[in-house]
């Protein structure tokens, strides 16, 4: 990244620009929100309360624009092996296209592998859907439970809470998730053995958590009387690995499948969606679909001035890269969005956690920011302070739909719209001595008091934020959103250089618990590990000796 012209350039704006608060700039631009935002797939991304000016933006547009950006978004949508250290295309967009001319992978046209796997998903919905699967003893499904991690359930949940309005009024659908009993049991402990249907999700089908919950759920089974030949009317898998999920016990006919060229946090548009389509309908999952298509056709044709993935990549570069910041927040200003950090997370840095370049190259430069945030108005009563007088820069986008699911409710629901606005403009704006020293003069403090307590209420504002608003949370504008960070994470990766679509990182931890595993189980085992996991070995076996 930092061989392009832009990058020289960019640092000079900085400078120039750490001299001009937020305000000072809306000063200069009176109609800076109609200059600094847009509106895309149901989406305003209002960006104007960014430390950021024409030059600076042009330039930012540049560096995407000669880091390659837009050349491998085209590689990518067209199925080139982009995740090239596992020789695979990243082709999630391709489960949500309508294009219909032939997408090849290995030789093969894979777009009629998804119109199948569809029309099973969506058989599987009318069956259910209309009582027609039956239990053991003869009674319709009721509860789903997917039995999956990380982005063979975090996507699902993400959409199942956002779209808790538009829920099937007959199927409940359920996620089991961590290997601590408590997850499993807490859900178990809710269900009717005989109208509960298990979905194993997961693309390798070697996940430990996942294989573990399962074949507890399936003991849960058979301790309420579902014999072996009745165990398919209760399991189904959705893998890419079918002999292993044969080999657990799951009927063929019950086995949707998944591809390799689809990765796990990109997934929940694939058959790892099922559970949605269960819980919301495949007509609803289909609106969801189109909202992503809408995004990327958005990502595809916009010019870079007007493209909400790579203004929203290249905001978050701005600060990563050239004011240092460390983290970004998601504020999301929707009880139904109050998961959506968590498989933003893993999107964001499961993806751009990278620290070589495609070559293998260590990075000189800061690649993945830390994700965090949660639910407003409840961060205002947590962790706000920091944003507002912590002494790191901290970017945050505020993700804000409009209106109420329940239009009596509409005046309270204005309330938390009122919230995100004013935390926004807070950021921006502060609190100057000069106005803290009037409050506190017009309260009847003594200047001695005054001077004693204002260091510690002055806010310093000239915080940047971004304001994503949507008029409702629906089934279209989810799934625009979703696709949206898809494509402001690809956006960075491209510009960094990284490849978003593997983890190898993930692999040492999954290797040594297999090891610590075996040395908590038996009492015998030798104490080979370095005196501190030794120690916390001999604290579980003592704590389990009571
Ligand atoms: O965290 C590693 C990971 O492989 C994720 O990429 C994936 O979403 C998750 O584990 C679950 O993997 P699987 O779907 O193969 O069980």
């Amino acid at each position: 990244m930092k061989q392009y012209a832009a990058y020289a350039q960019l640092i000079e704006h900085r400078q120039r620009l750490s001299h001009h608060s937020i305000c000072e700039l809306f000063e200069q631009q009176p109609d800076r929100f109609e200059r600094y935002s847009l509106q895309a797939t149901g989406w305003t991304l209002d960006y104007s309360k960014n430390r950021l000016d024409d030059q600076a933006l042009a330039t930012l547009l540049g560096l995407a624009e000669q880091t390659g950006v837009l050349s491998l978004r085209d590689a990518m949508f067209g199925g080139q092996p982009i995740n090239h250290t596992e020789q695979r295309p990243a082709l999630h967009t391709a489960l949500r296209s309508q294009h219909t001319a032939p997408l090849e992978v290995d030789g093969q046209d894979i777009r009629p592998l998804i119109r199948e796997a569809q029309q099973r998903m969506q058989r599987l919905c009318e069956q259910v859907h209309n009582g027609l699967w039956l239990g053991h003893s003869g009674k319709p499904i009721r509860n789903v439970v997917n039995i999956g991690i990380g982005g063979s359930f975090l996507g699902p949940l993400v959409v199942m809470q956002g779209l808790q309005n538009f829920q099937h009024p007959d199927v409940n659908v359920h996620f089991i998730a961590n290997i601590d009993p408590a997850d499993m049991l807490v859900t178990l402990n809710q269900l009717d053995p005989e109208t509960t249907l298990f979905i194993i999700a997961s693309k390798s089908f070697g996940t430990q958590e996942t294989t573990r919950n399962a074949e507890a759920c399936r003991k849960w089974l058979q301790n309420h009387g579902v014999t072996t030949p009745d165990l398919a009317k209760h399991f189904m898998a959705i893998t890419s690995n079918i002999d292993k999920a044969v080999e657990f016990g799951i009927a063929a006919d019950n086995i949707l499948p998944m591809w390799d060229w689809v990765g796990g946090r990109y997934s929940l548009w694939s058959t790892i969606g099922l559970p949605i389509a269960l819980g919301i309908g495949y007509d609803r999952f289909e609106q969801l679909l189109k909202g992503a298509r809408s995004m990327d056709l958005h990502f595809c044709e916009a010019p870079l001035e007007q493209n909400m993935p790579v203004l929203l990549g290249m905001l978050g570069i701005w600060y990563q890269n050239f004011w240092h910041a460390r983290s970004h927040g998601l504020l999301c200003y929707s009880y139904h969005l109050r998961s959506f950090v968590d498989h933003i997370q893993q999107l964001d840095m499961e993806s751009n956690g990278k620290n070589v370049n495609r070559l293998g190259t260590a990075l000189d430069y800061r690649s993945g920011a830390i994700i965090w945030g949660g639910e407003g108005c409840n961060g205002q009563h947590a962790y706000h302070q920091l944003l507002h007088q912590g002494n790191q820069l901290t970017p945050v986008d505020f993700i804000v739909p409009l209106r109420s699911h329940s239009p009596e409710h509409q005046p309270q629901h204005g309330i938390l719209v009122a919230n995100a606005f004013s935390q926004s403009q807070a950021l921006m704006q502060g609190k100057s001595s000069l106005q803290i020293t009037d409050e506190l003069q017009a309260q009847g403090l003594d200047d001695a008091a005054i001077e004693a307590l204002l260091p510690h209420k002055i806010i310093p504002g000239n915080r940047p934020s971004n304001s994503l608003i949507t008029e409702q949370l629906t089934p279209f504008s989810l799934g625009a959103l979703l696709a949206l960070y898809e494509h402001k994470v690809f956006v960075q990766a491209a510009v960094w250089g990284i490849n978003p679509f593997d983890q190898w990182g993930v692999e040492l931890g999954k290797q040594l618990s297999d090891t610590l595993l075996d040395r908590l189980q038996h009492p015998e085992a030798l104490a080979d590990q370095d005196s501190s996991t030794n120690g916390l070995i001999r604290l579980y076996k003592s704590a389990l000796d009571g």
